[in-house]
């Protein structure tokens, strides 16, 4: 009998496999499909201080071994996630979620993590500044470190439950932004957002997405992932969130040797809507293949 619990600062989870944001709506839609409450927790669609209508379209293209989106954070604010999303979300999912939170400044930030602390259905707060689809925002803030640490010390300030800073790989030195965040207060980071990428139809001889670039994700981007959050692990120590291009229960197993806590699947979702249930289903026979009897136990073994 292997044991599949993980704690991310002080949230225990029944296993690390989490849908990544964005990929998993707010969860209930995937309740119509199977029982969610299988799932370590979820990471909800991005929201931010107000509502958004998204990018133009097209906002996909497909790649060998991944996907580029430019969504641009598409969601009803969150005002309206507490009010109608969440509520939804507690009918059919028993576990705390992970909220992700996007801003365009510092006090969007502040003002969006401060509102969803409140709900008693948020275990943990994942602050993304990392977006690479928007302009004055997003992914300005996670490739500076005093501007990351401005956001995890303003938020920080706000809130009481963990909160993880969710990095770009879009950057020269991972570990250095993530220091910054530890500085600042950050209790662990989520990583890796998708790297910035950008496809041309030879039909049009045009970008195929309307905003020209977005960000890539799928299978392909897993080894930058794992280099990653071994070098966030080996710099910080904080507890992890890896993700990037997870497709299986071995890639969750590998992820925590780099150093992760808990693992996000993210495109896999999109592939196929039950991926996230199949990783969590095959994690116990994979922890035996490999002669893991406990998954906190073997965090970090790599190093
Ligand atoms: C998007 O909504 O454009 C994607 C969110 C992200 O990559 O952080």
């Amino acid at each position: 009998m292997v044991n599949t619990k993980v704690t991310l600062s002080g949230l225990e989870l029944d296993n690390p496999v989490i849908p990544a944001s964005g990929t998993f709506g707010f969860g209930y839609e995937f309740a119509e499909l199977y029982d969610i409450n299988c799932l370590g927790s979820i990471a909800l669609k991005g929201t931010t201080r107000e509502p958004r209508f998204g990018n133009p379209t097209p906002r996909i293209a497909e790649c060998t071994e991944g996907l580029i989106n430019s969504v641009g954070l598409q969601n009803p604010g969150v005002d309206k996630v507490i009010s109608e999303e969440l509520p939804k979300l507690a009918k059919v999912f028993h576990k705390p979620a992970v909220a992700n939170i996007s801003g365009f400044s510092v006090e969007d930030y502040v003002v969006t993590c401060e509102k969803l602390d409140k709900e008693d259905q948020i275990g943990l707060l994942e602050v993304n500044i990392s977006c690479p689809n928007v302009h004055n925002g997003g992914m300005s803030f996670g490739t500076d470190p005093d501007s990351a640490a401005e956001v995890t010390r303003a938020v920080k300030a706000v809130t009481t439950k963990p909160v993880y800073m969710k990095l770009s790989p879009n950057v020269t030195d991972i570990a250095e932004i993530a220091c910054a965040c530890k500085e600042a207060g950050a209790d662990g980071i989520s990583l890796i957002n998708t790297l910035m990428g950008m496809r041309i139809s030879l039909t049009t001889k045009r970008p195929v997405i309307a905003n020209k670039m977005g960000g890539f994700s799928g299978p392909a981007i897993f080894p930058v992932a794992v280099r990653m959050v071994w070098q966030v692990y080996e710099a910080t120590g904080l507890p992890i969130i890896g993700m990037g291009g997870v497709q299986s229960a071995e890639d969750v197993l590998e992820l925590m040797l780099a150093g992760a806590t808990a693992v996000e699947v993210g495109a896999a979702n999109l592939v196929d809507p039950l991926a996230s249930k199949r990783i969590v289903e095959d994690l116990p026979a994979a922890m035996e293949r490999y002669g893991f009897t406990s998954l906190t136990d073997m965090i970090g073994g790599a190093h």
